[in-house]
């Protein structure tokens, strides 16, 4: 029984967290939008003694898993057996207490799957549809719309892909794009009729109208939204197959060379999943006891509310959730994580970093949690969380308690006398902790809740700041004691409570105080230690992080940043064709500096006198934030001579010299590698 669930509708929890892609190791992005909140619920509802099994594991189908294994000239297979395995072992790492981690790849999720599909086909639940796909003749091959890059129809970036556009954010259809090209060959793609197996969503959108948006009023205000919109504009039938090689075969007569599309497969992961787990599986999915609840980031929330309920539904005899508590997006110092750009704080290299200190990113991620806006990561939050929050008031508060006990009471736990009104306040107080923390954990509320309890550790600073043990030993040892067993038993209530949250500190206080492992409804009492009991020494459960540690992770992110400027400059996209004709008609010759002075109250303009074989001429040029004119005189450099003459600052240029710049906006004169006289021409 739950707090919020008084009449035990609900007898056990099935709680699932999405699937991460197997191309990449995982990032602070994923810890704080999905797998710390359902990490916590998960261990919050086995201390409630709950039944409950925890779901997760790599999604290692799709496009970008090809992609990779096309760029490092690997199979698809190598790229996910190597980034399952960091992922898994960054989770163990972690300590998130998943019943099972398992892949898509595995026998019994192949299986899964295709009976699933094959149930849905054989009682035509599908449409089939023939429409028109890219085709890449040279490679004999459909293109996914990954596969395609080519012009932005809407901002005109050169670089977009047949799904989406990255400059613009816009989604598009691979027909959308103008200037379509194969990223396998390079060639213009051509459109082809390929025959698929639909799910018609619009067959459910009444049904998902009422249970949605009549039915779960109480899903979170981002969710509830997002569902709302869908429905409102009306659902359109869904693809669940692909022209592709990788994936899971479309079991049927016409399937070759057709896998079941990867947001098809990948949520039945979680049965599948559930099934590797145990045999008793069904009771997780097809009992109307068991509250099922997907962990996701907002961009799954389609998929999770919509089309898979239609798929479970469609096939008639499993549970749907009960909610979706998404998340939105962390950043990370101002910009968006993002894979490609290494722009992110991977676990793995974390925990390379700060060895033993899960719990802090843990903290920090869960008090900074995207619950109901973008958030931004900053190493110096973390910092100040750590050294202002962790430090200097749970750890100080615990550390101060038990150094006092050992130093007057021989480490023994002490005990009650008579009590006044704030030893009763404050018991009171502790009292209603469990409760609250518990309410908000049940809402999925976890900053709020990680919030709640350290002001159970504020209490105990300021308990012990007024009482002032350190004072009365001297001359009211029975004061004394009280103080210290009254400030013991919130420490204890404190290993229990932060459980959840930071399993780490959680478990090492439990030891110093040699308290056994509790139910968290058995915590909120002020007996929890008994008197004359053994307490281990003060050991250290956070230590104050230095400037020289965070600023080594923002020399690492501005390292970052610079190769991705460079990286993009060798990607400038190429512009359009001109002719040949076009490119005769200019005029670029060999020609010599011979006089050079800064333009007046400019700070880009420098006047130039130029030998260029022809004539000697003025020409401005906007070099002088990278040149001096000393530098520049006695240079041999490329001109463009017949550029229409220009007026600039009142002196008439007449002409151009050429510049290579790089991505870091350096600029270089164009110089030939052998003498030639001026007026040399250049084509
Ligand atoms: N791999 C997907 C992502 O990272 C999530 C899949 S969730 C599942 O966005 F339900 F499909 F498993
Ligand atoms: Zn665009």
């Amino acid at each position: 029984m739950t707090y919020t669930d008084k009449d035990n509708k609900f007898k056990r929890y099935c709680i699932t967290t999405a699937l991460p892609y197997a191309n990449g190791p995982i990032h602070i992005g994923h810890m704080a939008g999905v797998y710390i909140p359902a990490d916590i619920y998960a261990r919050y509802l086995r201390m409630m003694g709950e039944d409950v099994i925890f779901i997760g594991g790599s999604d290692e189908h799709g496009v970008p898993v090809t992609i990779r294994a096309k760029k490092e000239g690997c199979t698809p297979q190598d790229i996910v057996d190597r980034y399952h395995g960091i992922i898994k072992k960054s989770f163990e790492e972690f300590g998130t207490s998943f019943d099972i981690y398992s892949r898509t790849t595995s026998k019994i999720h192949e299986e899964t799957a295709t009976e699933f599909f094959l149930k849905l086909y054989n009682e035509g639940k599908f449409i089939e549809q023939t429409t028109q796909q890219y085709y890449d003749e040279q490679e004999q091959t459909f293109l996914a719309d990954r596969y395609i890059t080519g012009t932005c129809p809407i901002c005109g970036n050169e670089r977009a892909y047949g799904d989406q556009c990255e400059a613009c954010g816009s989604s598009l259809n691979a027909t959308d794009l103008k200037n379509p090209k194969s990223a396998l060959s390079g060639n213009t793609p051509v459109l082809k009729e390929t025959k698929h197996w639909f799910l018609p969503l619009n067959d459910y959108e009444e049904y998902l109208k009422q249970w949605i948006l009549e039915g779960h009023k109480e899903w979170k205000t981002n969710v509830y939204g997002q569902c709302k919109s869908w429905i409102d504009n009306g659902l359109q039938p869904r693809a669940v197959t692909r022209d592709l090689d990788w994936g899971i075969k479309v079991p049927v007569e016409g399937g070759e060379g057709k896998v079941l599309y990867v947001w098809f497969d990948a949520p039945i992961g979680y049965i599948s999943n559930t099934k590797e787990f145990t045999p008793d599986w069904e009771k997780w999915w097809k009992d109307k006891d068991t509250k099922l609840v997907h962990f996701i980031g907002k961009d799954n929330i389609v998929f999770h509310c919509i089309v898979f309920p239609a798929m479970l539904k469609a096939e008639g005899s499993y549970i749907l959730p009960e909610n979706v508590p998404a998340n939105e997006f962390l950043n990370l110092e101002g910009d968006k994580i993002s894979t490609s750009r290494n722009w992110a704080v991977w676990l793995n290299e974390y925990l390379e970093d700060f060895p033993q200190k899960q719990d802090v990113l843990k903290y920090v991620l869960c008090a900074n949690a995207p619950e109901t806006k973008d958030n931004d990561f900053t190493w110096k939050d973390f910092q100040t969380r750590n050294n202002s929050e962790l430090v200097a008031i749970l750890g100080n508060f615990i550390n101060r308690t038990i150094v006092l006990t050992h130093k007057y009471f021989v480490g023994k736990v002490p005990k009650i006398n008579e009590l006044n009104d704030l030893d009763n306040a404050t018991i009171a107080e502790i009292a209603t902790f469990p409760e609250r923390i518990g309410r908000l954990v049940e809402t999925y509320k976890f900053r709020d809740a990680l919030f709640e309890l350290m002001n159970l550790a504020r209490l105990g600073n300021k308990y012990l700041t007024e009482n002032e043990p350190w004072k009365t030993f001297k001359t009211d040892v029975a004061r004394t004691e009280t103080v210290l067993n009254i400030s013991l038993q919130i420490c204890a209530n404190l290993a229990i409570l932060a459980e959840p949250f930071i399993q780490f500190a959680a478990k090492k206080l439990q030891n110093m105080l040699n308290l056994k492992p509790m139910h968290w409804f058995e915590a909120g009492k002020a007996d929890l230690l008994s008197v004359g009991q053994a307490i281990n020494p003060a050991e250290l459960l956070f230590e104050k992080i230095e400037d020289e540690t965070i600023q080594k992770q923002l020399d690492k992110l501005e390292a970052s940043k610079k190769q991705n400027a460079i990286a993009n400059a060798t990607v400038e996209p190429q512009k359009a064709n001109c002719s040949f004709d076009d490119f005769a008609k200019m005029d670029i010759r060999l020609g010599t500096i011979l006089e050079a002075e800064k333009v007046a109250k400019t700070k880009k303009l420098l006047k130039l006198t130029v030998d260029t074989g022809i004539d000697k001429r003025t020409i401005v040029s906007g070099i002088a934030e990278h040149y001096t004119p000393e530098q520049v005189i006695g240079k041999q450099v490329a001109v463009l001579v017949n550029l229409a003459p220009k007026e600039l600052k009142g002196i008439q240029s007449q002409g151009m010299i050429l510049m290579a710049e790089n991505a870091d906006g350096e600029l270089s004169f164009m110089q030939p590698e052998k003498v030639f006289k001026n007026g040399s021409t250049i084509a």
